[in-house]
């Protein structure tokens, strides 16, 4: 890690775990909660990515909101006022990784700077971490709504560089969704994937420069 002065995260997936919105949709729709909200999730992705090439910008609460209303009727579950609400609050109120709050302090502590680095608005971020009390630890939170493309657009990882006031080559990016991975290594960071879950790297010619299982591996690069 010679050379890292500063990590950038992603948000969603990587330090907060978005299935934890799960049971809240179970609470609406018992028995269903795992499968609307990896449904929720996939399409949440992809309406960022269309809307991207489609150069038909809405902020992430907005793409939340779209995609959450397409997984429930596909799914045929009839979504009221009240639930659409109540779960679309749930994203504001994601529970991080158990791992994460102790990492970044240990991060912190060998003097990087942190920054998160998302497709969420900046009131979504600041709202997820807030309200977990880790606002604190970031010296930056950067949102995609800067430039108003997603990543992998080159425009939003650029944000990092500018704002951390360093070369692209000194800051690590750290992400749980290889396709954000991806992204990173292609614009040029020193790349690092969370792979929690055992999946496969995407095929699309990148590698991660790093791959570990949470982030206590991180940690463990920096020793
Ligand atoms: C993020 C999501 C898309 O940018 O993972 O935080």
């Amino acid at each position: 890690m010679n050379g890292i002065k500063g990590i950038a995260f992603d948000l969603y997936g990587t330090l907060f775990d978005v299935h934890s919105v799960a049971a809240r949709c179970d609470d609406a729709f018992p028995g269903r909660g795992r499968e609307i909200s990896a449904l929720w999730r996939q399409k949440q992705l992809e309406y960022t990515w269309l809307r991207s090439l489609m150069q038909r910008y809405v902020d992430f609460e907005q793409a939340t909101e779209d995609a959450l209303r397409f997984a429930c009727r596909q799914l045929g579950l009839e979504l009221d006022s009240r639930t659409h609400d109540t779960l679309r609050n749930a994203y504001l109120q994601l529970a991080p990784f158990a791992e994460v709050p102790g990492t970044l302090r240990e991060l912190r502590q060998r003097g990087l700077k942190l920054a998160i680095l998302s497709n969420g608005s900046p009131k979504s971020i600041d709202a997820v971490v807030s309200h977990v009390g880790l606002r604190g630890e970031f010296d930056h939170l950067l949102s995609a709504d800067a430039v108003h493309v997603y990543k992998p657009d080159h425009r939003v990882y650029e944000l990092a560089g500018q704002t951390l006031q360093l070369d692209r080559t000194e800051i690590l990016f750290v992400s749980s969704n290889a396709w954000d991975a991806t992204g990173a290594r292609s614009f040029g960071f020193p790349t690092c994937w969370i792979n929690r879950s055992g999946n496969v790297f995407e095929e699309m010619g990148q590698k991660p420069d790093w791959e570990v299982t949470g982030l206590q591996g991180l940690a463990a690069l920096f020793e």
